[in-house]
């Protein structure tokens, strides 16, 4: 039998639970996975900022890691709506999630700033979950890999490798994405997955470029965990929907654990 792989499994609450339905979620899936090997997997729920407080409390001294699902890269200053790396210090959360395609999609943020902020997330000791996809105008441009190589290259530029060794990447398709998401195949995941980690390694080596993490999402669930996980570039799936019940989570959790 091979060694066996770290796998990184989390989820993206977007703007969903309030704080009393995010203490009790974060609560029934503590101890459910309580009994899972630590060294095997990397657990982590990203909940809205106004429960992160609540959320602490509930995963003190667990294997649950808790993220934040956005960042500014300034400290503090005339930045109304923002969220400063030292607020996010001070509710002590372990990761920012950068680049969603709802925050780019939806909110109109550029690779530059996505550098900016992998940049500020590093300086404050939180591991940055980068997100990357292409739209579905640009696969059926079929510049998909183009695309991906862009959203790499400008949100890693100027890190040098112990810094980009500390990232985790998530790719998302956006037309994979959400309710309207349709389920991207294998083969093309696959591809995709491929490309990135050739990317990585282009920029930063072979040491660290095989080492930064991979993560697979979109429309991941049940069904569909296992053949995702098992591509060999996959070292991770990042949930939505099919997560944010934890017995459901949980499940995922476990089948991705017996591949
Ligand atoms: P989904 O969301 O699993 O509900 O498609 C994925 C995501 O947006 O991270």
């Amino acid at each position: 039998m091979g060694e066996m792989k770290k796998r990184y499994l989390g989820t993206n609450l977007k703007m969903y639970k309030t704080i009393e339905e995010t203490k009790v979620y974060l609560q029934r899936l503590r101890e459910l996975t309580e009994d899972l090997p630590q060294e095997l997997l990397e657990l982590f729920v990203i909940p809205s900022y106004t429960t992160l407080e609540a959320a602490r409390q509930v995963t003190k001294g667990s294997r649950v890691k808790l993220g934040a699902q956005n960042m500014c890269w300034e400290k503090e200053g005339q930045f109304t709506g923002e969220i400063s790396p030292l607020m996010l210090k001070e509710v002590g959360v372990d990761i920012v999630e950068i680049g969603h395609s709802e925050r780019r999609h939806i909110f109109g943020e550029s690779d530059q700033e996505e550098n900016r902020k992998v940049k500020a997330a590093l300086e404050y000791d939180f591991t940055p979950l980068l997100c990357v996809g292409e739209t579905l105008e640009q696969r059926n441009y079929r510049i998909s890999d183009e695309t991906l190589s862009t959203q790499l290259k400008v949100a890693f530029h100027g890190l040098d490798r112990n810094e980009a060794g500390k990232v985790w990447v998530a790719y998302e398709p956006v037309w994979a994405i959400g309710i309207n998401g349709i389920p991207a195949s294998v083969e093309y995941v696959s591809a995709r997955h491929r490309h990135m980690r050739k990317v990585l390694v282009e920029l930063f080596g072979e040491d660290t470029g095989s080492r930064i993490p991979i993560l697979y999402g979109g429309s991941v669930n049940l069904e569909n965990a296992v053949g995702l996980i098992r591509i060999p570039w996959v070292d991770g799936l990042f949930i939505g929907r099919s997560a944010w019940d934890a017995e459901n989570f949980n499940k995922i959790i476990r089948r991705v654990l017996e591949c």
